[in-house]
């Protein structure tokens, strides 16, 4: 006997050969709105959204105005493309982002980051909200990525490559430039804030993870863990521009205080330390070319 299933209609897979014109039809959408080249990317992560109400003469693009892209989801996040200049240097912000845990495609997930390269941004600055896997990493801690490890089990190469982009095979040697982390930590120097540096785990998410699993990924040589950033830092190297970026860490790893975690203490310390967190990026960004 035949079993009838109903129809399902999965959405493909958008491979990287698919980007080319996808963003063309992007930088179409946002070059009808706005002539800025930036100079860097800067994607805001829960809580973080703050750092937008500092920029000139900005052009805000909801996410779904953009060709392919829904909504932002995500609680913390507005969901909004902006270009304007922050302290004088032209910019380009994502307020919100895509992430795995909303069910999107890998391949979507990177799409803002390739846009903002499309756009002229030889950079992205990538930030998070993330535990700490690290026991010295207490709620409040800023941590310069140094490197990352992506155990999302997703990846947005899969599938024909676009030459046109970037190479088959991408290296992330020096994924997250050492050069541009020197530079962020003479900004947090100059702007008085501490600033730690750790490797980050990225997962789907979107559960916090259980104590063994933070027990597991501190053995692994991390250092904060969060559900975002690493499929973005790939793609950007895969498109050539630089990464650099810090993890806002709003709690201690599931286990290591005997509290259940919650959202709203993620958002809170955010809304604690996303201020410093701005200071810094701020600075970073006026010092980027000195
Ligand atoms: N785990 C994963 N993602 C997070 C966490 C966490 O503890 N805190 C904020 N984002």
């Amino acid at each position: 006997m035949t079993v009838e299933h109903p129809a399902v209609d999965p959405a493909p897979p958008i491979a990287p050969a698919d980007q080319p014109a996808r963003l063309d039809a992007l930088e179409a959408a946002v070059r009808a709105r706005s002539a800025l080249v930036p100079r860097i990317g800067i994607v805001l992560g829960s809580g973080l959204g703050g750092l937008a109400d500092d920029l000139d003469d900005a052009v805000a693009i909801p996410f779904d105005d953009l060709p392919g892209w829904p909504a932002a989801t995500a609680p913390g996040h507005a969901g909004r493309l902006l270009l304007g200049l922050l302290g004088g240097t032209p910019v380009v912000m994502l307020q919100g982002r895509f992430h795995l845990y909303e069910g999107n495609d890998p391949g979507l997930v990177v799409q803002p980051v390739l846009l903002l390269a499309r756009l002229g941004a030889r950079a992205v600055f990538l930030t998070n909200a993330a535990g700490g896997l690290d026991p010295s990493f207490g709620p409040g801690t800023l941590m310069a990525i140094a490197d990352h490890i992506n155990l999302t089990g997703r990846n947005p190469l899969i599938g024909p490559n676009a030459p046109a982009i970037g190479e088959r095979f991408t290296d992330l040697t020096e994924a997250w430039s050492p050069a541009l982390r020197t530079r962020l930590h003479a900004a947090a120097r100059a702007e008085g804030v501490d600033l730690a540096e750790g490797v980050y785990v990225g997962l789907v998410g979107p559960n916090y993870e259980t104590p063994a699993e933070v027990r597991m990924l501190a053995q692994l040589g991390g250092h904060a863990v969060g559900m975002s950033t690493v499929l973005e830092a790939i793609a950007a190297r895969w498109a050539g521009i630089e990464v650099v970026g810090v993890s806002l860490v709003t709690n201690a790893g599931a286990g290591y205080s005997g509290a259940p975690l919650t959202h709203e203490e993620v958002l809170a310390a955010g809304l604690e330390a996303g201020p410093r967190l701005a200071r810094v990026i701020r600075r970073f960004v006026a010092d980027l070319d000195a």
